[in-house]
């Protein structure tokens, strides 16, 4: 499972990329962002990630995939913080 948003003609967000545990550790979810990178519309220039930053696992695999440290940002959820880490993906040109 995999959510995307245009945010401006250039930028991107992926959200709640998901693999069924079993399925783990067997390319897919590379497999995923590539396909969803092969989808976005032609001026998107960024792709735009966030995960929660206790979250190490996810966090390596991104790194993995090639994605930078943007920013952290900690909302309120339901009265707790919850510390987010945004991460962006420079997109090649001639995709
Ligand atoms: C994060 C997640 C999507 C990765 O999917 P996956 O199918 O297991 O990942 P892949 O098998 O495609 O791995 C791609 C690369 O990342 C690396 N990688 C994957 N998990 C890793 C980890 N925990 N630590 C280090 N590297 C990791 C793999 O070694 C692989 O590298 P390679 O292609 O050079 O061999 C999956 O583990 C998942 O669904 N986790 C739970 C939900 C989650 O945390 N989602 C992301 C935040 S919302």
């Amino acid at each position: 499972m995999a959510q995307t948003a245009i945010l401006q003609p250039t930028e991107a967000m992926l959200w709640k990329l998901y693999v069924r545990s079993v399925w783990r550790n067997k390319g897919l979810g590379r497999r995923m962002i590539e396909e969803t990178i092969r989808r976005l519309p032609p001026g998107v220039a960024v792709l735009r990630t966030e995960y929660y930053a206790a979250n190490e696992r996810a966090g390596m695999f991104y790194r993995k995939l090639g994605f930078v440290f943007d920013f952290i940002e900690e909302p309120s959820y339901q009265g707790q913080k919850v510390r987010s880490a945004y991460l962006r993906l420079a997109l090649p040109s001639d995709r």
